[in-house]
Order: structure tokens, then sequence, then C-alpha cells
């Protein structure tokens, strides 16, 4: 149901070196298909929430920030079981090949509305040690670039997983940002304390599940 191993480990080299990796066609195209269904029918869910800018106490919503509608994952359906079985194995394979001692996986899935979108951040805080990778997957087939809705990520300079609370602040971005297309089945793993990033606006409604390794489960950092 997963790209060849080969894949991944390219993926996760890149992880390494520059601080983010985009692997397209890596989930399959029926799970997709799946988690888009429930994506779409988060308006209606009971268990949906609108997106904050954080968690638990300090969750809050800030439409200038922020703008979308989100549920936790919980295995409530095959397909999220599945989504789960295969951010496990990423897991696995992450800690394998980079020592990261990733803990746990949290994730929610997202429908971006029309004109919604996600103001630049970074998913942790520098040194709060929480959530330390990134993982955004994309269920929606045919994405036109006239849709919008990209990815936006600025590369960040002398990245290195093992160190990432350096002493000195890095320099500012040398290279220019990358735009990923939100195109069914991409994968896209980023350093969640270095790596800054933005959803730009959406012209069409923009289903995605963005999770998080964490290592550690207790004591989220109440800031985020
Ligand atoms: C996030 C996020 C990116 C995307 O949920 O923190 O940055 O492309 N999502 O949906
Ligand atoms: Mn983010």
């Amino acid at each position: 149901m997963t790209a060849p191993a080969a894949s991944l480990a390219t993926a996760i080299g890149h992880l390494a070196t520059d601080g983010f990796a985009v692997i397209p066609d890596y989930f399959d195209g029926q799970l997709c298909q799946a988690l888009k269904a429930e994506a779409c029918a988060l308006d209606r869910d009971p268990a949906a929430i609108d997106a904050g800018i954080g968690r638990h106490s300090a969750h809050a919503t800030d439409p200038a920030i922020r703008h979308a509608r989100i549920r936790w994952l919980d295995a409530a359906t095959e397909a999220q079981q599945q989504f789960l079985g295969a951010a496990e194995t990423l897991r696995l394979n992450l800690n394998q090949r980079l020592f990261l001692g990733l803990f746990s996986f949290e994730a929610q899935l997202a429908l971006t509305p029309p004109g919604g979108f996600y103001a630049r951040h970074l998913d942790s805080f520098r040194g709060a040690r929480n959530r330390i990778v990134s993982l955004v997957a994309y269920l929606s087939e045919d994405w036109q670039a006239a849709d919008g809705g990209c990815l936006r990520i600025w590369p960040p300079s002398g990245v290195s997983p093992a160190d990432p609370q350096p002493e000195i602040a890095p320099a500012p971005e040398a290279t220019p940002p990358i735009d990923v297309e939100p195109q069914r089945g991409t994968l896209v793993l980023m350093l969640s304390e270095v790596v800054p990033h933005a959803v730009l606006p959406a012209h069409r409604a923009r289903p995605s599940v963005a999770g998080w390794f964490r290592v550690n489960s207790q004591n989220p950092i109440s800031k985020h």
C-alpha cells in the first residue's frame, strides 16, 4: 500500500540533510479516497472542530491565521486505522535511520474550505522537544495549479535532526521557498522545530491529514 522502501530511504535522507522531504504517490489511492470522504464530511461530523492554533488549554481559533475544519484521528474507521498503521511504519523507519527516538504519533484530518489558508508557522517551538517530525498527506485527486492551496516550505539552513536546538539562531533562509501542490497520495515530512511553512489560500476544498511524531506523549507543552 505504500511506495517501495527505496524511495522512503531517499526521503528520510532528504529529511536529515534538508529538513524536509516530499514523496509523490506515497499513499494508496483507495486509502486517500476513503480519508477524503471522511474529510469532506467534517462539516457535519460531531467529532470535528474549527482548527485551532495550539492544543488543549491553549486551543484557540484565529481566522486571520488559519481557516479549516479538523478532527483528531482515533482509529474510528478502517481508513484511519490503515493510515495510523502507515504512520507507525514511518515512525519505525525514522527511528531506525535517524535515531530520533520518536515515541508517539498524533494526527488530524483537515478540510480547508475554498478561501481557507494557514499563515506561516512552525509546528513546534524550538527546544520544546515535543513535536519532532511533521507529516502531511494530501487526499484530493487532479489538483490543478489554479486551485491554489500549495504548501509553501521555507528551507532552513544548517539542519541537523540530532541537534534541533542550536545555541545560535540559524541564518535567515538562504534558499527561496518551495511550493508543494496538495496532490493525492503525496507525503511531506518536515522537521517540526526548524521548517517554517504555510498553506496558501485554496480555491477549492482541500482535504489533508497533518500528523506529528513526538518524543513524549505526556505533558505536552501547553503553549502548543
Ligand atoms: C499543519 C500544516 C500543512 C498542509 O496542519 O500544521 O501545516 O499542507 N498543514 O496542510
Ligand atoms: Mn504546520
